[in-house]
Order: structure tokens, then C-alpha cells, then sequence
């Protein structure tokens, strides 16, 4: 089938010559076209121009157009960081935390990443294939197309392997983009507490070859964190990861500075995650790198923790994806605009740069800017329609208030 999509008031982060990434001062730049169409040739953008230099199209069979009056089009969004397959929820603990808890407190007596844990391996993959699978049908209607899901709710050689398998399985089955991370060091598990190299020997030794044969991962993240995982054991993680095939991309900096950005950037991570306590050495570490820094608010704003510093990175010519990291301990939302509008509110951050940390520089986070997060001539037409709107910047500030429209996903509505 292919679509024309005319009249369009505005069209969004339009893209003439492509670009992996934008860094610094270029994250203000938002390129876009003002009275626009765009074509969709099956799976893909085919064309876009302005109205005013459209002279019809040859072929009109088999094509369906869409008259876009008073509203714009975005490239989807791309979630860089979820851990979308979980079972159930916590909000037991949601509770614990306004009944004055910490999300430490709340870990050290069960609860947390080892509760969802407990849940998931008590989970049919069937099952968890369903939530997950309404998770992105969720995501999908405000605006994601393409997303990264973290295994880590597993903890076990077969709760990890049925997690990724999961994965696997939603990759074929969804018109999302999807790409896998194996999160086997998410936390260490309550039998291994007392040989936590046992626990790292398992990741290694059994569960990273299995991996690799079966083809069940792309990237591999360790949470370096006090009381998770220290940047010597994540160096351990990470090597054993090279060896097969796995590229870095990392959960660092969310409650301390213990040196696991430059320990991750030195691995060649493809992103460093969270940074919401940022010492100028770690900014300084990811000066200059390939290495993309992924910053959750959502997480900030659920677990009233800081917000990454999003303004001074961003100032000292780093460039920033911005990601949801849906999961359902300290982030049980994918909602991007939400995370756009929150990157504004407390990260200071301009709708241009947001909307470019959730589109080409949260692609080149998942290695795909080739051919999604913009609207390029030969990309995936993963597009959305909005309802009618003023201007790109009332996306952000209207909080909270879905205004997409219309999602296509590889060319075809959701
Ligand atoms: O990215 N910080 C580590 N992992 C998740 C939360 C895990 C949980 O609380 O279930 C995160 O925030
Ligand atoms: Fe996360």
C-alpha cells in the first residue's frame, strides 16, 4: 500500500543529509518543513516536501491519501532502555516509599529488583509474553516505535534465558523495532549472597554461552551501583560480554559516582544509563566518546531522586538520548512524551533538544539512526500523526495529555 499524507501543518525532524547522532549546540537545531506531505512506499518514507512544490502523484491506484489539516508529523520515538518484561506490579512497595521507605531500604528487606524476580520465575513464558505484548501495544499508542528491552527481572540461568527467549519472540511477532540486552547482573540473588562470585561465574561461564548460540541478545548491561554491582565486577561482566559479542550499553550513576562511566566508555559502551549523580570526571569521561549518555526521568520523577544534569552535559557539547526505562520498580510508565515533557520541566532542556534525545540520538542508541528517528528519505516509515496542535513545543508542554493520533509502524497503521 502506499499512503500520501498531505496538508501537514508541520513535519517534524525532516532530515536531508542523515546523521547518526547530534551532540551539543546541534541538539537546539530541529530541521523541519511547514505545509508538508510525506509518501509512504510499503515499508518505507518514500518522499516528503513542502505542499508548495508538490505537483501530484503519478500513480493514484492503490493508494490511500490522508488529509492532515492542522496537525503535525513526528518520527516515533525510540525507548532506548525498558525492562518491559516483568510479571505483575509493585505497588506494595509504591506505598512503602510515601510511607517514607527508601528504594534501599525497601531492596534490603526483599523487596525490589529480587521481588519482581521471585514474580517473573513463577511466570509461563506464555504469560509473560501477553503483558509484554500489551506493554508495547500501550507504548505504540503515544508515539514509540522502536524500543530496547533489558532482560535482569530473571536472576536464574532459566528465568534470564526465558525472559530473553521472550524477547526473541516479540522481535517476530511486533511491528515495533526491537532490540534485546542481557541484564543478567541486575542484582545479585538471595542464593547467592554470600558468593557473589558464583553469582558472576554463572553469568559468564553459563548463561553469556548459551546466549550467544542461541542468538538471544544484543547488548549487555550490568547495574554498577553500591550494593548491586562494583566497576570491577562490572569489568569482569563486560569482558565476558566481548567475548560474545556484546556490546556495553550500562546502568551507572543512579544513586553514586563510583567510576562506572569511564570504567563503561573504556569498554566502548554503546550508552551509559541514568547519570543522575554526575561528577565532572564523569562528564569528562564521555567528552569526545562514541558513547551515547541515556537519561531516565521518569525514574527521577517516580523515585523522587535527582534529575541528570541534563543542561550542563548537554553545555559541555555532549549529546543525550532520553529514554523511558519502563519497568516496575522505578519506572512503571513507557509514556515518551511524558519523559519529553519532563526532560523540559526538570532537566531544562528545549523542546528541540528533547525531541532530538528521543529520536535520532535515542536510535543511535540502539544502533539504529540508519533507519529510524527521523523522517529521511528510505527510513522505516515509523511515523505518528498528532491531533491538531499549535506548535511541536505544545507536545511538551501539554503534560500528561496524549496528543497522538494516528501511529504507523512500518508503514502501516496501528
Ligand atoms: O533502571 N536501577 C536498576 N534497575 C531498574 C529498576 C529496577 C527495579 O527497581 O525493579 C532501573 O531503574
Ligand atoms: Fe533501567
Amino acid at each position: 500500500m502506499n499512503i500520501l499524507i498531505k496538508n501537514i501543518k508541520e513535519l517534524v525532524q525532516v532530515e536531508t543529509e542523515p546523521k547518526l547522532k547530534v551532540s551539543g549546540k546541534e541538539m537546539a537545531q530541529l530541521n523541519t518543513i511547514k505545509n508538508a506531505w510525506l509518501a509512504i512506499d510499503g515499508e518505507k518514507i518514500s518522499d516528503f516536501g513542502s505542499m508548495d512544490d508538490w505537483n501530484g502523484v503519478e500513480d493514484w491506484s492503490d493508494l490511500e491519501v490522508i488529509d492532515a489539516t492542522g496537525k503535525m508529523v513526528f518520527p516515533c520515538w525510540c525507548d532506548s532502555h525498558t525492562h518491559l518484561v516483568f510479571a505483575g506490579s509493585r505497588e506494595g512497595e509504591f506505598a512503602d516509599r510515601i510511607n517514607g521507605l527508601s528504594y534501599e531500604e525497601i531492596a534490603n528487606k526483599g523487596g525490589g529488583i529480587l521481588n519482581s524476580a521471585k514474580k517473573l520465575q513463577e511466570t509461563s513464558e506464555i504469560d509473560l509474553f501477553q503483558q509484554a505484548t500489551s506493554r508495547l501495544t500501550e507504548i505504540s499508542k503515544t508515539g514509540t516505535g522502536a524500543v530496547e528491552i533489558k532482560s535482569g527481572y530473571g536472576l536464574s540461568l532459566d528465568a534470564e534465558l526465558k525472559i530473553l527467549r521472550v524477547i526473541k519472540n516479540l522481535k517476530e511477532e511486533s511491528d515495533l523495532e526491537i532490540k534485546a540486552t542481557f541484564l543478567g547482573a541486575h542484582a545479585i540473588p538471595e542464593e547467592y549472597k554470600d558468593d557473589r562470585n558464583g553469582y558472576i561465574d554463572l553469568i559468564t561461564k553459563e548463561m553469556l554461552p548459551i546466549i550467544e548460540e542461541e542468538k538471544l541478545a544484543d547488548y549487555i548491561d550490568v547495574f554498577c551501583e553500591k550494593n548491586y554491582f562494583s566497576v570491577g565486577e562490572m569489568e569482569i561482566i563486560l569482558e565476558a560480554g566481548a567475548a560474545h559479542g556484546l556490546k556495553p550499553k550500562v546502568h551507572v550513576n543512579q544513586f553514586t559516582s563510583i567510576g562506572g562511566v569511564k570504567a563503561a566508555v573504556n569498554y566502548g559502551a554503546l550508552s551509559v544509563d541514568h547519570l543522575e549523580i554526575m561528577k565532572d570526571v564523569d562528564v569528562k569521561a564521555l567528552s569526545g566518546t562514541e558513547t551515547m549518555p541515556t537519561l531516565l526521568p521518569s525514574c527521577s520523577f517516580f523515585l523522587s531522586i535527582p534529575y541528570a544534569p541534563a543542561r550542563s552535559m548537554i553545555d559541555n557539547g555532549l549529546a543525550v538520548a532520553l529514554a523511558s526505562d519502563y519497568n516496575p520498580g522505578s519506572t512503571p510508565s513507557g509514556n515518551m512524551p511524558f519523559v519529553i515533557s519532563l526532560a523540559c520541566i526538570k532537566q531544562r532542556m528545549t523542546p528541540e533538544e528533547a525531541i532530538n534525545a528521543a529520536t535520532i540520538n535515542s536510535a543511535y542508541a540502539m544502533e539504529i539512526s540508519e533507519t529510524h528517528g527521523s523522517i529521511a528519505k528510505g527510513k522505516i516509515a515509523n511515523i505518528f500523526i498528532t491531533d491538531p496542535i499549535p506548535s511541536y513545543s505544545y507536545l511538551p508542554y501539554s503534560f500528561g495529555k496524549n496528543v497522538v493520533e494516528t501511529v504507523f509502524l512500518k508503514g502501516k497503521t496501528q
